[in-house]
């Protein structure tokens, strides 16, 4: 997958860009990316100005920059600007697509067995609220989301495809594009959840074929916390009502009546933290002028050097599925409870996270997995640094 003639990235310039490199070993790029300085440059200056002339004077100052994020996601994902509704976090994005379909009881909703807890509780709701019938696709032997089986269950009570492309426990990376073209081909829409694929690789809604996608601004794109995006295509879009409405994205037009925006802004409500709003802006043309080719490009090499290197360690189990993993690796050390992991990891300036098996329940149970220690490069990371990372686990693994 990795392209040929991919400009390599600086990654001296890149590290001198991020603050964070100086104390740290951040190797949890799943949870929160470091943010480089052009974006902490942007959140406090707009926080400085607002602080000295009015949060609502300085959003005026700075409209033209503030509708420009629109532009920004759009161009990452290849969607159109008024197909982009700018939210607070990944979930909001998805609950909003997600309660907005319309669901009866007899149909059916099918999902993949890495999906997310947040999206899974909501289908547990809906369908105790309709009747709804979830259905798990089966994974093929390589452990993604087989598409054959996604064919054989099809039929016409399917009202909703709804799949996580990269999950939260580990590399996997589920066939999107096949999954998008089945889903197409039998007119069924297509909720993709695609918070930790952004940023770390190429995005295209078209060479996707999804209909509704939702992502996070923290993660692999580096932007500010508290920040996400939904996008809707077009023409379903003008079909949903948002589950929950207020005057900014239906305007009160007369005593008895709104009107939705045409756009998917009709998503997003009235306040918004503008400084983070725009932070995002800034990350992700950042990670655009990088380039998203070359960013995955080095997220592959280092991810495989570092699962390449636990793999290797007598006691450590790596947990990650399918043929070519993302930046996410999972794994367990025999004998040391993973939260304990990240603790001595720690206490060596390295920062790594858990993922439990609530987060991912189903995959979780069918593979007896524990709590796992999960550790997500980015590209600023060094080499230097995943080996003093393979030499921590070594130490801890093996007392030496
Ligand atoms: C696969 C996946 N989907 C959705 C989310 C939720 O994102 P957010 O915390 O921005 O709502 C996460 C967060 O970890 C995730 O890993």
């Amino acid at each position: 997958m990795v392209k040929q003639g991919i400009m390599p990235v600086d990654i001296e310039r890149l590290r001198a860009e991020t603050p964070g490199v100086a104390a740290r070993v951040h190797l949890n790029n799943a949870g929160a990316g470091l943010m480089p300085s052009p974006v902490l440059d942007a959140m406090i200056g707009y926080l400085r100005r607002e602080a000295e002339i009015g949060g609502y004077e300085t959003a005026a100052e700075n409209a033209a920059r503030l509708d420009g994020v629109y532009d920004s996601v759009a161009r990452l994902i290849g969607a159109s600007r008024d197909e982009i509704a700018l939210v607070e976090n990944a979930t909001v994005a998805w609950q909003m697509a997600f309660y907005a379909l319309p669901f009866r009881s007899g149909d059916r909703i099918l999902t993949a067995r890495a999906e997310y807890a947040a999206n899974y509780v909501a289908f547990l709701q809906v369908a105790r609220r309709t009747g709804v019938t979830i259905d798990v696709v089966p994974d093929d032997a390589e452990g993604v989301l087989d598409p054959q089986a996604l064919e054989r269950m099809l039929d016409d009570r399917v009202r909703l495809i709804a799949m996580t492309w990269v999950p939260t426990n580990g590399g996997l990376v589920n066939p999107a594009a096949e999954v998008g073209r089945t889903a197409r081909s039998h007119g069924i829409p297509y909720l993709l959840d695609a918070c930790q694929a952004v940023g770390q690789m190429p995005v295209d809604v078209t060479a996707l074929g999804c209909d509704m996608l939702s992502a996070t601004g923290r993660k692999f794109l580096r932007g500010p916390r508290g920040t996400g995006f939904l996008y809707v295509r077009r023409a379903l879009m003008r079909e949903l009502e948002p589950p929950m409405i207020d005057h900014f994205g239906a305007p009160w037009v007369a005593p008895d009546r709104y009107e939705l925006r045409s756009d998917a802004r009709r998503f997003e409500t009235w306040e918004n933290n503008y400084a983070a709003r725009l932070g995002l802006g800034v990350a992700v043309d950042y990670a655009q002028a990088i380039g998203i080719d070359a960013i995955m490009a080095r997220c592959l090499v280092l991810a495989g050097q570092l699962r390449d290197g636990l793999a290797a360690i007598p006691g450590v189990t790596v947990h990650d599925l399918g043929p070519q993993p993302a930046a996410i690796v999972t794994f367990s050390v025999g004998g040391v409870e993973a939260d304990a992991v990240k603790a001595r990891l720690a206490e060596a300036a390295i920062n790594v996270s858990t993922s439990s098996p609530s987060s991912t329940l189903l995959d979780a149970m069918a593979r007896r997995l524990p709590t796992v220690v999960r550790a997500s490069p980015h590209y600023y990371n060094s080499e230097d640094e995943i080996s003093r990372m393979t030499t921590m686990i070594r130490r801890l693994a093996t007392g030496h």
